[in-house]
């Protein structure tokens, strides 16, 4: 069944890299943090040396990680691509959220660092561990597959899709990317798993046969070329659209009547 079909609900905010600002973002404890908050989680994956998907925004692991600390010698830029997982592995992807209080929710009191003091909030997610906690959770995971450039577009397909076999259990998942091969070979491979082609502040003149030529089933944007999306056209055939980050309340109103099925927000 196409990923937004699964939801009862019209309206639906996701959870951007987890309650990101109440843990550290893309960790299980932000996503944890997220369920009965948010209808779904949207995450981010990175691959590393040795072709394991992990949880992760960034391609380097020097802002969330203490890479730098544990490995001082010669491993800049500290690239996810030069890592083996059992060197992820030993890295805390926790504490550079209490350092640097990136929404100032440590200094305002909401968040009690010893909340923070947990494997959950510092240990870095393999998929295999996300997909366990959205099949334990019953919470539909959007898995965004980071652009790599370390291996081609039909080994990185490959490998998301023999995660995806590996894990087996049924758990609902809508995998995007700004990267459109992965998502055109994603499809070709396994045209059951559902799709969304993310954009950034443009969109392709002719978006519709676009993504029909992709077979996406959702459409991702920011907010700036919303105005330019087609939603009703698109819905029709079968495309849903959703637009990335929207925390202003009122804006979420508005962009919901103009039919944009789900909006990725820092807070519920
Ligand atoms: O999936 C939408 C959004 O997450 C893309 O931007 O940089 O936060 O991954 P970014
Ligand atoms: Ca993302």
């Amino acid at each position: 069944m196409p990923f937004y079909e699964s939801f009862d609900k019209k309206e639906l905010i996701a959870a951007h890299r987890g309650w990101q600002t109440i843990r550290p973002e893309n960790t299980i404890a932000a996503f944890e943090a997220a369920v009965g908050h948010f209808d779904f989680i949207e995450l981010d994956l990175q691959l590393t040396k040795d072709d394991v998907f992990i949880v992760m925004h960034d391609a380097s692991l020097e802002r969330t990680t203490d890479a730098a600390l544990k490995f001082p010698n010669k491993r800049a830029p500290y690239l996810v691509a030069d890592f083996t997982l059992e060197e992820i592995e030993r890295l805390d992807a926790g504490s550079w959220f209490l350092k640097s209080d990136p929404f100032g929710s440590v200094a305002n009191g909401r968040v009690d660092p010893k909340s923070l003091d947990s494997p959950k909030s510092r240990k870095i997610p393999t998929i295999q561990e996300t997909l366990r906690f959205g099949a334990a959770f019953n919470m539909p995971l959007n898995l965004e597959i980071k652009r790599m450039s370390h291996r081609s577009g039909e080994e990185v397909a490959k490998i998301f899709l023999k995660e995806l076999e590996e894990f087996g259990a049924p758990v609902t998942v809508l995998v995007s990317s700004f990267d459109h091969s992965y998502i055109k070979r994603i499809k070709e491979e396994a045209p059951q798993t559902s799709a969304a082609a993310l954009f950034a502040k443009s969109l392709p003149s002719d978006l519709e046969g676009y993504l029909l030529n992709l077979k996406a089933e959702a459409c991702h944007a920011e907010t700036a070329p919303a105005p330019q999306i087609p939603v009703s056209k698109l819905l029709k055939k079968g495309i849903s659209s959703a637009l990335y980050t929207v925390n202003d309340k009122n804006l979420r109103k508005e962009l919901f009547r103009r039919g944009f099925r789900a909006l990725f927000a820092n807070e519920p």
